[in-house]
């Protein structure tokens, strides 16, 4: 789970410093995108050499004078987990006090990655009411600490103070990035279908597809292994598989086989009711006059998946039109167990729009409407609900 991550190392100085040299040889040998910054003391103690040749990027060590104009925003942005290691009691007092007088603290400071502290010194040092507090302040901000252990010292001697192994760092590290949907699998659906009429004409709907795509993001960044059945011309969003599908019927045939290796299926598609009966092997031409054209109606993918012996948590989606009913009706009649309506013709809401007023509907037809948001925001939210949803059934056992 660390391949691809990007993970930022702060080095400070105590004589801990060494081991955290192995600490980046293992996340680079995790195949984790490694950047190390280090403090002043921490050169005294391992050079910027070292880590350079292991990451093979350069070591960042000052705010002013660096080739980047600011080293700690940029550090700060790049990262998606932050690791001090070792933290020396001078580095926690500055970010226990949001202090940013050196490229390590302004970096944790800039941050909104989350920030793991390692900490490492004497006992006497982590046993001050000063480092207490400090430590205290840091845990009640949401950085997570790791450590120290118990154990020989530099010089001798014997106590609390002790960084913990790499390997230890490397476990709450992977913890510290798990989103509330790992090793979740996830299908999504998004797109509108579109039904042939001719081999030029279709009969498609104004679906834009960003709600689907939206919310497979979101699902990744949670942590699920995503597919996404597709029928939108989008960029693919990074993480996720995507399977490309036109039809009402192609979607359907991909999603009912696909549902058996998933745990929760998102069916955010506009999927066609009805298609023609019949396709044109060749252009329709006004010369021939008006054609009829017969409609017949589509598979009821959602139908398919309830009826299906073991089968995902099923999300479906109901555009509505005003009120709210019908979805209610469908919630408690069609067997899924949420389904999210949205009132496609509200103000900022619906087919193409970014933001998105939608209500969650349960299998009992209790309704939770949630406000005007941003699709991504009703993405994310509805991915913390359904890691809710799916630890509560994981409970009932
Ligand atoms: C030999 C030696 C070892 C040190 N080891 C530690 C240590 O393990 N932990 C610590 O908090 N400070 C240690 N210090 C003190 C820090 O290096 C000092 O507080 C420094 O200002 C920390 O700066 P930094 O947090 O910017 O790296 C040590 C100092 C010396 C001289």
């Amino acid at each position: 789970m660390l391949s691809g991550r990007r993970i930022l190392v702060g080095v400070t100085g105590g004589v801990a410093a060494y081991k955290a040299a192995y600490l980046v040889r293992r996340l680079v040998e995790r195949g984790a995108d490694v950047r190390v910054m280090m403090t002043r003391s921490a050169q005294q103690f391992v050079g910027p050499q070292t880590f350079a040749a292991i990451t093979g990027q350069g070591v960042a060590s000052e705010l002013f004078g660096a080739a980047s104009v600011s080293p700690h925003t940029e550090l700060a942005r790049w990262a998606e987990a932050v690791i001090i290691a070792p933290a020396t009691a001078n580095t926690l007092a500055k970010a226990a006090h949001g202090l940013s007088s050196d490229l390590v603290s302004a970096t944790i400071l800039a941050t909104t990655a989350p920030v793991l502290l390692a900490p490492a010194m004497h006992t006497e040092m982590w046993e001050n009411a000063a480092t207490r507090r400090n430590v205290a302040v840091l845990q009640g901000d949401g950085r997570t600490m790791v450590g120290p252990a118990s154990g020989s010292l530099a010089g001798g001697d014997t106590g609390p103070g002790r960084m913990v192994e790499p390997e230890e760092i490397l476990q709450a590290l992977e913890l510290l990035l798990k989103g509330p949907l790992s090793g979740v699998r996830m299908l999504v659906t998004a797109g509108g279908t579109r039904e042939p009429i001719d081999p030029v004409r279709f009969i498609g709907n104004r679906s834009s597809g960003k709600m689907g795509f939206a919310i497979a993001s979101a699902a990744v960044a949670s942590g699920a292994d995503v597919i996404l059945v597709s029928s939108a011309d989008l960029p693919p969003p990074s993480g996720a598989r995507v399977v490309e599908v036109e039809t009402a019927e192609e979607m359907g045939q991909s999603v009912v086989k696909l549902a058996q290796e998933v745990d929760v299926v998102v069916m955010a598609a506009a999927v066609a009711d009805f298609r023609p009966a019949v396709i044109e092997e060749t252009k329709l031409r006004r010369t021939d006059g008006i054609p009829e054209i017969r409609l017949e109606a589509t598979p009821d993918i959602l139908a398919s998946l309830v009826a299906l012996e073991k089968r995902p948590y099923l999300v479906g989606f109901a555009a509505e039109t005003g009120s709210y009913d019908t979805a209610i009706q469908k919630a408690i009649s069609k067997g899924v167990d949420l389904t999210v309506a949205n009132d496609v013709a509200a103000e900022g809401s619906g087919f193409g729009s970014d933001t998105n007023q939608v209500a969650l509907i349960d299998s009992q037809g209790t309704i939770e409407r949630w406000p005007l948001l941003t699709k991504v925001e009703v993405a994310r939210r509805l991915c913390d609900h359904l890691a809710g949803q799916l630890n509560e059934r994981a409970a009932k056992g």
